[in-house]
């Protein structure tokens, strides 16, 4: 037994994302993955959908299960049209493009947000756009009076390019999902339309708001020009988002996929699995939501002044911890690692995958492949390689 392997850190032999591995001593290994909600894969209702979907050329607009999903989603988001993509950052991209059509055209964003940091610079690389980034507030937002200030900044000098999009992101990912407050939105709409500018959302995690909130997601989206919104996040589809904005506006992002290579042919295989996580994502969602807060809840408990996490800033499925006493790294390895002391202990051996994320803090991501227990036994795990650390 592992209980006997002195008090050496005992790696898995197993693959680190399997739900289960053995470590070398034989023990069953339960892995916890929290790196993020893109790591779900397909249940069998999914998997089920997906074998038994009806298909057609989507790119001929034949795909019946494609169909159902864009006009299904368009309701739920209030538009007249959505286009399904293979990804968010296809749809973040097209959304620039059919915006932004004149060269020297200005985009408005956050200066973390992801369309600006993860998204390879396309709005740049391929739109031919330049962004102008603003500083996040601590939940999410930016500064009104400076937003106002960067939108007029080039209005009549021509030495300045004109501000055509203001990007948001809702939730909002790097401030620890944070929702953005819905006047906000109102007043970012109003401020953008008043000198010319439109405004896109990226909802890779709208639902999530839209569970935080207890309103329709449409009511988030209404202030908005054109929104993204993805499958394979919180809902739990293998791959799958996409735009949504008006009549015209969606033909345009029609001819925009397909310059990228994003037009697909019997996608309902797609759509059918995207269907599903539609169809359940409230249950879901709100399920990640109250691990989320169980968890901060249990680690503030903790009082460590090694990490701390403020409870009333979990809106949604992340939780932010901060990391004082050893770097983030380091207690991301001991998380993962296995001991034979951890077993005497706990009981258990539990391997919690996490990454980094700044160089004091780590984040950590419910989602659907997440249970209850999962939860606990992280908490457990953390306490545990707490303790080990004398902190
Ligand atoms: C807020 C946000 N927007 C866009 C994306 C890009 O999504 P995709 O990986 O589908 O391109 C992500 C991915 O994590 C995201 O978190």
């Amino acid at each position: 037994m592992l209980r006997t392997a002195a008090r050496a850190l005992v790696p898995g032999i197993g693959v680190p994302w399997a739900r289960w591995s053995w470590s070398g001593a034989g023990v069953q290994v339960h892995v916890v993955d929290l790196r993020s909600d893109t790591v779900t894969r397909p249940g069998p209702a999914m998997r089920r959908a997906m074998a038994e979907a009806v298909v057609g050329d989507d790119d001929y607009g034949e795909d019946p299960t494609v169909r159902e999903l864009q006009e299904k989603a368009a309701e739920l988001l209030g538009v007249e049209r959505t286009l399904f993509v293979p990804t968010n950052t296809m749809a973040n991209l097209i959304s620039v493009m059919g915006h932004c059509r004149r060269r020297g055209s200005q985009l408005l964003l956050g200066q973390e947000c992801h369309l600006h940091v993860y998204e390879q610079g396309g709005v740049a690389q391929i739109a031919g756009v330049h962004s102008h980034a603003l500083p996040d507030l601590p939940h999410g937002t930016l500064d009104l009076h400076e937003l106002e200030r960067a939108i007029t900044r080039g209005v009549g000098n021509p030495y300045h390019p004109v501000c055509e999009l203001v990007c948001l992101e809702n939730t909002h990912s790097s401030s620890g999902g944070r929702v953005l407050p819905i006047d906000y939105l109102r007043q970012v709409h109003h401020l953008a339309h008043t000198h010319g500018a439109r405004v896109h959302l990226d909802g890779a995690r709208l639902m999530n708001a839209a569970v935080a909130l207890r309103v329709p997601p449409a009511r988030l989206v209404q202030y908005c020009d054109s929104v993204s919104f993805c499958f394979s996040k919180g809902l739990g589809a293998p791959v799958g988002a996409l735009v949504g904005g008006s009549k015209d506006f969606i033909e345009e992002a029609w001819r925009l996929r397909k310059a990228l290579g994003g037009g697909m042919r019997q996608a309902g295989v797609l759509a059918a699995a995207a269907l599903v996580g539609l169809a359940e994502a409230e249950e879901v969602l709100l399920r990640d939501h109250q691990n989320a807060q169980r968890f901060a809840t249990g680690l503030q408990e903790l009082a460590s002044p090694m990490c701390s996490v403020d409870a009333a800033t979990v809106e949604t499925n992340m939780v932010l911890v901060h990391v004082d006493g050893l770097s983030p790294a380091e207690l991301c390895r001991r998380l993962q690692a296995v001991s034979a002391e951890e077993v005497a202990q706990t009981g258990h051996a539990v391997r919690v995958l996490l990454f980094p994320w700044t160089e004091r803090s780590v984040r950590v991501v419910w989602h659907r492949d997440i249970s209850p227990r999962d939860t606990e036994l992280a908490l457990r795990k953390w306490e545990f390689v707490l303790r080990q650390s004398g902190l």
